[in-house]
């Protein structure tokens, strides 16, 4: 039985809260960025103390936390569910929450509604999925004073119309949509875009077309602003073959040395600020 609540447990740092300038700023100054997921107050806790910069609610809960096989599944009760558990939890870090599939695409009125709901739970900002024709969405809500981080490359979200979970934006045809799509969502007022899935040199060349918009990686190499993992897949607790872009953080490579919660979660963000996640040569396409 557990004997403290989350707000009685001590804090190992006191940072000042997070914001979008400082995240800038960290950017600007080649800090890179550490994003982790996290679902509920007490991991929001370990994360905040650990010096996770920005804690993102991923509809990835729904895989993680619910059992499912795709995030398709996931409503948008349940993602204001998890935004208000997460946010009572964390302290400094910046809180983004992701829109579920079908709460965004029909109207920049429905996105304006949806993000309302989490922004209400706890949120800073929102990220949804996809380019193109979400460009004018992300313009009614950046003029609405709600941050957005778009989400390019692999989009879970429409896992069955791309045709499975790929390595996106390999061709020339490919890579030129992705980079055409992250400067229409800067120029729409995105501040932050999550890469998924896409060669290492195309994210990269997309962080440097787009100075001033925070790229964060996922299976994207090290040119990006920062790096996102999804928690459970760094506590090598995801079941089934583990994609290359993860790393078990709980594990020290080359020795039989495990670590717990949170020496792992503060390894992956010194990893990450020092340069040493991802390698590209083993995480990298
Ligand atoms: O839902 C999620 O966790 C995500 C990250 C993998 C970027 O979108």
């Amino acid at each position: 039985m557990s004997v403290h609540p989350v707000e009685s447990v001590p804090a190992a740092t006191t940072r000042p809260a997070m914001n979008l300038p400082r995240l800038r700023d960290m950017a600007s100054r080649g800090e890179k960025i550490a994003m982790l997921t996290a679902y509920d107050a007490t991991f929001a806790r370990v994360l905040d103390d650990a010096g996770v910069d920005t804690i993102l609610v991923g509809d990835s809960l729904g895989n993680v936390i619910q059992g499912d096989t795709s995030t398709v599944p996931v409503a948008l009760v349940d993602m204001v569910y998890h935004t208000r558990c997460t946010a009572r939890g964390k302290r400094s870090a910046w809180l983004i929450a992701d829109m579920p599939f079908g709460a965004y695409e029909r109207s920049p009125e429905q996105a304006f509604d949806s993000a309302v709901e989490l922004m209400r739970a706890g949120a800073q900002m929102v990220k949804l999925e996809g380019g193109g024709v979400l460009v004018e969405t992300v313009r009614f809500l950046t003029e609405r004073g709600i941050p957005v981080c778009a989400h390019l490359g692999l989009t879970p979200q429409r896992v069955h119309a791309l045709g499975g979970f790929r390595v996106q934006g390999r061709d020339d045809a490919g890579a030129a949509a992705l980079r055409a799509d992250a400067k229409a969502m800067a120029a729409a007022g995105a501040a932050m875009l999550v890469l998924e899935l896409v060669p290492s040199a195309l994210a990269r060349q997309v962080t440097e077309e787009n100075l001033g918009l925070l790229t964060i990686g996922i299976g994207a190499g090290a040119g990006t602003s920062g790096q996102v993992l999804v928690l459970h897949d760094l506590l090598g607790l995801t079941a089934g073959k583990r994609p290359r872009f993860v790393r078990d953080f709980t594990h020290v490579a080359g020795s039989d040395v495990g670590l717990g919660i949170r020496e792992a979660v503060q390894t992956y963000v010194q990893d990450v600020k020092q340069g040493r996640f991802p390698d590209e040569a083993v995480h990298g396409f």
